[in-house]
């Protein structure tokens, strides 16, 4: 498939897992590919991967200024801008009361905060190439998880934003829509980490039967929703969860 040929993607979370996976599959579909993440080794070595149609910039999104650069820095580079997936995310798990203020910062900073500075950055551009913005929630935006409370708030939101988004430029040609996948093998679920007293009897409900994914599940529905394949999509919310959000 050739979906995104002489496209530009703009990505975040580039560096791995989900970012990682949509990245390579845009670069092999013909896209140009502006990969932002801070974490400058995983970035080095999609762009040892991908090569020159790859484009790695050491990005913090939780900073309105840096989001706004970068995105024009994409466009000074490859001449005009298309797709933008907003992929990057971080969880931390909790009881709410031993939740601080660094963390509730953290949490909102990198799934909602980044995602709102980039997106505004990037309108201006989408508006001149009929693009999109392709969001990645969570089955957490939709379900109360215990022990993830900002993480839920922040996909919760992630959720309505897009939908707000999407009604905002109804008129326009811009197409905004979301992803809301379930637990999926990467970096984030590798490195999760809990309380040791928490009530497992809690953590059921939103385990599922089909268990964990590949993040190319993701990748696979951000680059279909990304494609003109999905041009009477706006304002959906797509769930890749293997069912989770459908009991
Ligand atoms: N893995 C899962 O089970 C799962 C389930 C549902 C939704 N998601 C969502 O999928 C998305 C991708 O997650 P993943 O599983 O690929 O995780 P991941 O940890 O492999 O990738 C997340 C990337 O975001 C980057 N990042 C973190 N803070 C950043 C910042 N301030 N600025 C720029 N980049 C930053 C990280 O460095 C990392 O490369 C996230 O939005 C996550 O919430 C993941």
């Amino acid at each position: 498939m050739n979906r995104f040929m002489d496209k530009v993607a703009f990505i975040t979370g580039a560096a791995s897992g989900v970012g990682r996976a949509t990245a390579r599959q845009m670069v092999e579909e013909g896209a140009h590919v502006f990969g932002v993440d801070i974490d400058q080794e995983g970035l080095q070595s999609v762009s040892d991967e991908l090569g020159e149609q790859f484009h790695p910039e050491n990005v913090d999104i939780r900073n309105r200024e840096s989001c706004h650069e970068a995105i024009e820095k994409c466009v000074e580079r490859f001449g005009k801008l298309d797709v933008v997936a907003n992929v990057a995310g971080v969880v931390r798990s909790h009881h709410v009361t031993d939740v601080d203020e660094e963390t509730w910062r953290l949490i909102m900073g990198v799934n909602l905060d980044g995602m709102f500075w980039v997106t505004q950055a990037a309108i201006p551009h989408l508006e001149k190439s009929a693009g999109n913005i392709v969001n990645v929630a969570s089955n957490a935006g939709f379900m109360g998880q215990a022990y993830t409370v900002p993480y839920c708030a922040a996909k919760g939101a992630v959720i309505n934003m897009t939908r707000a988004l999407a009604m905002e430029y109804i008129k326009s040609d811009i197409r905004i829509n979301a992803i809301a996948p379930g637990g999926m093998k990467t970096a984030m679920t590798e490195n999760w980490s809990a309380p040791d007293d928490i009530d497992f009897e809690l953590m059921k409900s939103y385990t599922g039967f089909r268990g964990m994914a590949e993040p190319e599940t993701a990748a696979n529905a951000i680059c279909w929703m990304a494609s003109d394949e999905a041009a009477r999509c706006t304002g959906s919310i797509l769930s890749v969860d293997g069912g989770l959000t459908a009991a």
